[in-house]
């Protein structure tokens, strides 16, 4: 006898309007920890997975979502987890918008009391990403400045959470509108530039030296803007393209101001080395749990508005981390 769980899905690739909200037996929980999920996270991944854009690509219809947050109905003997215990979950093969999930333990990680469970469910997935981006791959240096695109988005406001954390003395966001200024101010930006003519501001606030490190979610057409914003030495990291389009880079800048282009992709490398994953949780957490790292503060909005909440995303209104809840 199947039991029932409200969920969203995707069943056609019209976009996020076409999602809907239904109720599909819940999954198997056998040898997985099974989580009571009291809210999601809500990325830009699921926007494009809506049009069939996304690399990852599931049968149809398939439920999205890549993160969660709740409380542990269940879980295997010895893997650490008990009935009752708060937690945030990586689904990375998707299934998180849902009232449950069956996860495998190594994907499951407790989160301090401290953390309410709407604000773990926009946690580790940009938290961790972004931990990725300036720790191993930027390897950024006590004392540099960070500039991030996007800087009201989930990779965004993380970046602004968690640079001056790994070392930034100074953090500067690139954001489209006043509203998303605000955002980003409370997230702890040092410094605010709207779009229009953002780099004439940075090449200002920085003395025209430019900035050591850009966090680039956004591609397009803004990318070779970005790479005449470093400054010698400096280190632009592609994370995605909101933007739409995949820009290309003519080499000849990276030599003449001894500049580098990174590449980012945090599933990859978990992917190569999975024991990377708890290391940096054991780094993240401590900060959360301490307060010195401040929690995700996501705009919630409730299941029913899951259709609004990822189009939110692709048509560039939501001013936050965005995520659902679930009960
Ligand atoms: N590489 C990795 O390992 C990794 C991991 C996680 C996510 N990602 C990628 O990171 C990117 C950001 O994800 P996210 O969840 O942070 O997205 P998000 O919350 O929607 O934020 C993205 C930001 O992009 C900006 N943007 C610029 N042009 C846009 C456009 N045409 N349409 C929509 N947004 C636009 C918006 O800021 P403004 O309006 O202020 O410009 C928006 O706030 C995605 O491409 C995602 O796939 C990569």
């Amino acid at each position: 006898m199947f039991a029932f769980m409200r969920a969203v899905q995707i069943s056609r690739l019209d976009g996020p309007e076409a999602v809907e909200v239904v109720d599909i037996p819940e999954p198997d929980g056998d040898g997985k920890v099974v989580i009571d999920v009291a809210a999601a996270g809500v990325d830009f991944p699921i926007a494009l997975q809506t049009r069939g854009l996304y690399q990852y690509k599931p049968n149809l219809p398939f439920v999205p979502g890549n993160e969660v947050a709740g409380v542990v109905r269940s879980a295997p003997e010895g893997s650490g987890f008990a009935a009752g215990d708060r937690v945030a979950a990586l689904t990375p093969f998707g299934g998180g918008l849902a009232e449950v999930v069956a996860v495998d333990a190594q994907s499951v990680f407790t989160i301090p009391e401290s953390v309410e469970l709407t604000s773990a469910a926009g946690l580790l997935f940009n938290d961790l990403t972004v931990h990725f981006a300036l720790r191993t791959r930027a390897q950024l240096l006590d004392g540099e400045t960070v500039l991030v695109h996007g800087a009201a988005g989930g990779i965004g406001t993380s970046t602004l959470r968690l640079a001056p954390l790994l070392g930034a003395a100074r953090t500067i966001a690139v954001v489209s509108t006043e509203e998303k200024a605000e955002v980003a101010r409370a997230n702890g930006a040092t410094d605010v530039v709207l779009t229009e003519g953002w780099l004439a501001a940075v090449k200002g606030l920085t003395g025209g030296r430019g900035v050591d490190v850009v966090v680039d979610p956004v591609g397009g057409d803004r990318f070779t803007d970005s790479l005449r914003s470093l400054a010698t030495g400096g280190r632009l990291l592609v994370i995605g393209f909101t933007g739409g389009e995949i820009p290309t880079v003519r080499v000849n800048r990276l030599l003449l101001n001894n500049i580098d282009v990174r590449g980012v992709g945090w599933g990859a490398w978990l992917f190569t080395n999975p024991g990377s994953l708890r290391q940096q949780w054991a780094e993240v957490e401590p900060l959360l749990a301490s307060g010195r790292l401040s929690a995700p503060k996501p705009i919630v909005r409730p299941v029913a508005e899951a259709a609004a909440a990822i189009a939110s995303l692709e048509n560039r209104t939501a001013a936050g981390k965005v995520v659902l809840a679930l009960r």
